[in-house]
């Protein structure tokens, strides 16, 4: 299901009329996915997604392999019909415009280089392929190499660049033709580990300065957190849910999105008082009941998972004060990270629990080490309560 009925389910295909007639609300919807079903024979490889991207966005899909991300993607480039439902960019239905009218470009995962022409004459190709005169396209080739930083490279063929210039010439020669909408399908998996990060913010700014729109896919949730302005994540065809990096975060809605962004510490339970402000769960899991101070809505009785991030929990040599949200056990394992370190707590209940710890607050508690008999605990805001 998606969170994002409100933009999309309007789904009128009405065209956008003049630039004048485009609202800000148009602009929220300049990508419009309404009811995108896809099936490749009897399997459904996406299934309903409804999904709006805003003009001018970094938006990403976020999932593991095989859950439908490339699909939905190339469907938006229109290298694959869908099965049902449609799709509009800027307001028009993608399936009634011809190839060479759709305003998309798509960035493989290999970049696709042609390895006999230097970077220039890829740049080049698809402006020369559209007829378009000598002249603009030596400026525009020009502009989209130094965009990059890559106009020093111009007469290099792709085997004389490393892969994160080969990117960035993957990049010139999509950009190039001015796309509305720009795809990326999983821009960093060819790079090694140590300029990605890198690679990512630079990615980032290129785009900003441009300012096109752009739908990116990848299974790398720090990368989709890094890059992203939203981000949905999905599930075997379907979007668990829709947010900021920072509202999927620290408000996931599900276990799987609680899982699959960051780590989490779940704890089982059922609901015995639920107030607007607050509610309590009954855990075997703690010797103390779990106080969170937001409702939910349910019955009493219902069971329910609280998700608590690492970093919100706190070690204390001492029994917390509190009479909520803590529990005792004892250290099993320190990974030490550098600036702070991921404690795991083994509970008497069973349960381990693991702490992100700065160096700092470790050093006001001496330290723990293996073996050692601790406390954890969190406060009221600190846990989200997840229903399914
Ligand atoms: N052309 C195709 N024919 C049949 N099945 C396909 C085809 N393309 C993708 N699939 C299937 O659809 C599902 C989603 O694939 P894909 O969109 O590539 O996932 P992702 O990009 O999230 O890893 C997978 O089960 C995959 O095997
Ligand atoms: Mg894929």
């Amino acid at each position: 299901m998606s969170s994002d009925q409100s933009g999309a389910a309007a789904g009128n295909a009405a065209p956008s009329l003049s630039m004048s007639a485009v609202s800000d609300n148009a602009a929220d919807r300049f990508v419009q996915i309404v009811d995108v079903v896809k099936k490749f024979g009897e399997s459904v490889a996406v299934k309903g997604v409804n999904l709006s991207v805003k003009k001018g966005e970094l938006f990403a899909l976020l999932g593991s392999s095989g859950c439908g991300k490339s699909t939905l993607l190339r469907m938006l480039a229109g290298l694959e019909t869908v099965t049902s439902g449609k799709i509009l960019i800027d307001g028009e239905d993608l399936a009634q415009l011809p190839p060479y009218r759709r305003p998309v470009n798509m960035m493989f995962q290999s970049y696709a280089l042609f390895p006999h022409m230097n970077v220039e004459a890829n740049v080049a190709f698809g402006l020369k392929q559209e007829g378009v005169p000598k002249a603009e396209i030596k400026d525009r080739v020009q502009n989209a190499l130094d965009l990059v930083q890559m106009g020093r490279f111009a007469k290099r063929k792709p085997n004389q660049l490393s892969g994160g210039q080969q990117q960035r010439v993957a990049l010139a020669r999509s950009l190039v033709k001015r796309p509305k909408l720009l795809l990326l399908d999983e821009p960093m998996s060819a790079l090694d580990k140590q300029i990605r990060q890198r690679t990512q913010i630079e990615l980032v700014n290129i785009l900003d300065k441009v300012g096109v729109t752009c739908m990116m896919v990848t299974h790398d949730q720090e990368e989709a957190m890094t890059m992203a302005s939203r981000l949905a994540v999905m599930s075997e065809g379907e979007i668990i849910q829709l947010g900021t990096p920072h509202e999927v975060y620290e408000y996931p809605n599900t276990r799987f999105s609680a899982e699959f962004i960051g780590s989490t510490n779940l704890f089982d339970g059922h609901v015995v008082e639920d107030e607007p402000d607050h509610v309590f769960i009954d855990t075997p899991e703690l010797p103390c009941r779990l106080y969170v101070n937001h409702g939910i809505t349910g019955p009493l009785g219902m069971p329910v998972t609280i998700s608590v991030r690492p970093e919100r929990i706190a070690l204390t040599r001492k029994p917390p004060e509190g009479a909520y949200n803590w529990g005792k056990g004892v250290v099993t394992n320190i990974a030490y990270m550098g600036g702070y370190s991921l404690y795991h707590v083994k509970l008497e209940a069973g349960k381990t629990v693991i702490a992100n710890v700065t160096s700092l607050a470790l050093t006001e508690i001496d330290t723990p080490t293996w073996g050692d008999e601790v406390y954890v605990r969190w406060s009221a805001s600190a846990g989200v309560v997840l229903t399914s």
